[in-house]
């Protein structure tokens, strides 16, 4: 069916990454015209590929850490990248990205007056000291670790938000994502689910940091692309941060042989040392998203990996 168009443009930072790039996908379904801006360090033109002959859509190499001058009406921040090889390998570009990047989107919103939601993140909640995590926890963050360019970045950047807001009224919104997975990750970031995945399909040993009894929760993209558009049309009032998250946890060893099952792979399981900063246990209370933009997420972990492993399946067998 098709979508009837409307008149409004939203930018998209980081349009071309994974997450961004479904956003993008969802926004261009529902009518939008899109800009999507993105200087394709862990992103690829491949991601929008399908949408670059549209006229609702347009593609702007450019890095956020530089002034922009475009007119739209609303924004969503996702530039940055999400994977720690990739935010470690540049660290100070890293938090410059989240840092001078918000500065540049939230002057841009000020100026065209656009609404503009900020993809942030839990790892702003460091190690946590409380379990399920909750909005009003402030965190554990290492302010000086090698992961700190990126959880400290994302810290700042939620301060501009919030400052921008109470000094300039600039409409916010803040979003804090818990680990996602889907198609379109890229196979070398080194995330713990791609990480199985390719691990397993390629019939290598499959790496356990620790005992592997540390806990994650794993959001598929379309229910989180769905929370991220929920918050964006939410009311004025509603600021944030809210966090966006599957509750379902798993510990590192059963999402690894969840893998090796769905996949029919026979790889070998190995144990090697946890490494620095690297947080026990991650899950989110999703009471605020499920009360404020009647959220929750829908897609089993088994269904979610099942879509992921055939994404990295037709990847890996590609020329
Ligand atoms: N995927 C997750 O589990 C997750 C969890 C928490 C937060 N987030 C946040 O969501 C956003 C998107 O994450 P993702 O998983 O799609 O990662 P990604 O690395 O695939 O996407 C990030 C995109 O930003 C672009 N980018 C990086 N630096 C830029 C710059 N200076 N200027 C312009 N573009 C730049 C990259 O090229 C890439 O396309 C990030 O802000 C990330 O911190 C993601």
């Amino acid at each position: 069916m098709k979508s009837i168009p409307s008149e409004r443009t939203v930018l998209v930072t980081g349009g071309a990454g994974f997450l961004g790039s479904h956003l993008c996908d969802r926004l261009i379904k529902s009518g939008d015209n899109v800009l999507c801006v993105d200087n394709l360090f862990t992103g690829s033109k491949r991601n929008v590929a399908h949408l670059l002959g549209l006229s609702a859509f347009e593609f702007l190499r450019h890095d956020v850490t530089f002034p922009l001058y475009v007119e739209v009406d609303r924004i969503f921040n996702l530039a940055c990248p999400a994977s720690p090889i990739h935010y470690r390998f540049d660290p100070v570009q890293t938090t410059k990205t989240n840092v001078h990047g918000a500065i540049n989107m939230l002057g841009l919103a000020k100026r065209v007056r656009a609404r503009i939601l900020q993809a942030s993140t839990s790892e702003v909640y460091g190690d946590p000291e409380i379990h399920p995590q909750v909005e009003s926890y402030w965190g554990r963050v290492n302010p000086i670790g090698v992961r700190s360019c990126y959880d400290e970045g994302k810290r700042c950047a939620e301060t501009l938000f919030f400052d921008y807001h109470r000094q300039h009224s600039v409409d916010v919104k803040v979003v804090r994502i818990f680990n996602t997975y889907g198609p379109r990750m890229q196979p070398d970031d080194g995330r713990v689910v791609s990480n199985f995945i390719v691990q397993a399909l390629r019939g290598d040993d499959m790496t356990i940091f620790g005992e592997g009894d540390q806990t994650r929760s794993f959001c598929y993209v379309d229910d989180l692309i769905d929370g991220m558009v929920r918050m964006m049309n939410s009311e004025k009032s509603l600021t944030g941060p809210v966090n966006l998250g599957n509750p379902a946890e798993y510990t590192m060893l059963e999402l690894a042989e969840t893998v090796l099952r769905l996949s029919g792979s026979s790889s070998k399981l190995t144990f090697w040392p946890r490494p620095p900063d690297d947080p026990r246990h991650r899950q989110p209370d999703i009471s605020m998203a499920s009360r404020e933009l009647d959220w929750e997420p829908r897609v089993t972990l088994e269904d979610g990996l099942m879509e992921t492993i055939d994404y990295f399946r037709r990847l890996l067998n590609s020329p």
